[in-house]
């Protein structure tokens, strides 16, 4: 009997996933496997089935296209953020559809590829016996148990380069420019953009800011004779005190949608310094296109190790980066819990001895 895999893309999307499921199919491939890649998410499992065999003449040039050719959905009945941050029990039907949908295709393994959210929902299937192991995603970086996810250096050259290219508008017009990125609750694309894109003030949510603190600086460089200042803000920074800003009203069951910060602190920098500001949203930008050498490399490696992972039955793991190496841990490392920004670690630091204002 032929041996399957299985392929699923939950969440978001970011660059990069479609270089994971080549790298995916391709390792299949070599151990005389079929890949089959799950339409929609999970929801492609279920009755009506929807799927697409994986073989080697559908893998032509996915190592750099960005999106997921398998399409994904962070809404619906498979989503489980709601509010801010928690997560929701997955209903036993859907648990044995996911089951059974396996079993008709005779999958030995299901990889699923996924942030926090489509991960805790593939550890509660992984509990109610589906055999899958899973693959670290999210641009925001904010998953536990690995030191980076991919999709995440790629946000990070979008913001730089977004960045650098406020930069020289800001010069020319003496502008204060205030770039607002995405990350949900954790600074992470924020911090290293800004700090790879020389941002004056980087503004994250783990460090509560203060429009004080952020004209001060804006005025020691008016005095040292920069009449320009570049700030970059995660979605989720917040004035100390205050409350997360949202791009839209609160639905029922759905996690919050963070946004619109930069208009507010731009208009606010303003009406203190007197200088003129401009807000910037660079938004699913980030999201979009082809991933970076680094993170098409990781996707390889992830992708791969996957599939040693379902040949050794080693499910209810995860690939992790470890800075050096790609190991494995355990999906419960990985989720229930957000990796943020050490307000005291090491790129705080680092920004902090080259004079950047992180606001507080
Ligand atoms: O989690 C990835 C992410 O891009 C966040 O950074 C952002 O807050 C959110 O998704 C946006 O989601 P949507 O595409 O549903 O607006």
């Amino acid at each position: 009997m032929i041996e399957r895999v299985g392929i699923v893309t939950g969440g978001g999307d970011c660059p990069g996933l479609n270089a994971v499921i080549r790298a995916v199919a391709k390792a299949s491939a070599k151990r005389g496997w079929e890949t089959i890649g799950f339409l929609g998410g999970y929801e492609g499992i279920l009755e009506p089935q929807r799927y697409m065999p994986l073989d080697y003449q559908k893998l032509g040039g996915l190592l750099t296209r960005g999106g997921t050719i398998l399409g994904t959905a962070n809404r619906g009945r498979f989503s489980a953020k709601v509010g801010h941050g928690e997560s929701r029990r997955l209903p036993q039907e859907l648990i044995d559809g996911v089951k059974s949908g396996m079993q008709k295709l005779g999958i030995r393994g299901l990889v699923t590829i996924g942030g926090d959210g489509s991960l805790s929902i593939g550890q509660q299937l992984f509990e109610g016996g589906v055999p899958l192991v899973g693959v670290p995603k999210t641009i925001d970086n904010d998953l536990e148990g690995t030191v980076m996810t991919f999709g995440f250096d790629s946000a990070v050259a979008c913001a730089t380069d977004a960045l650098d290219r406020l930069h020289t508008t800001a010069e020319s017009h003496n502008r204060v420019m205030v770039l607002e990125v995405m990350g949900r609750y954790a600074g992470w694309i924020a911090l290293y953009a800004g700090v790879a894109g020389g941002a004056d003030v980087i503004l994250i949510p783990e460090i509560p800011f203060t429009y004080d603190s952020i004209c001060v600086k804006i005025q020691e460089r008016e005095k040292a004779d920069k009449h320009f200042t570049l700030v970059i803000v995660a979605e989720g920074a917040r004035e100390k005190g205050g409350e997360f800003v949202t791009a839209a009203d609160q639905v029922a069951n759905r996690e919050a949608r963070l946004g619109g910060i930069a208009g507010i602190v731009a208009a606010e920098i303003e009406n203190r310094t007197g200088k003129e500001a401009r807000a910037c949203v660079l938004g699913h930008l980030q999201r979009g296109g082809s991933p970076t050498n680094f993170d098409r490399a990781l996707c390889t490696i992830f992708g791969a190790e996957a599939v040693e992972l379902i040949a050794a039955g080693r499910y209810g793991e995860m690939v992790a980066y470890q800075g050096s190496h790609v190991s494995a841990v355990r999906i419960t490392e990985a989720i229930g819990r957000l990796k943020t920004v050490p307000p005291t670690g090491g790129f705080v630091r680092t920004a902090r001895a080259l004079g950047v204002s992180l606001g507080d």
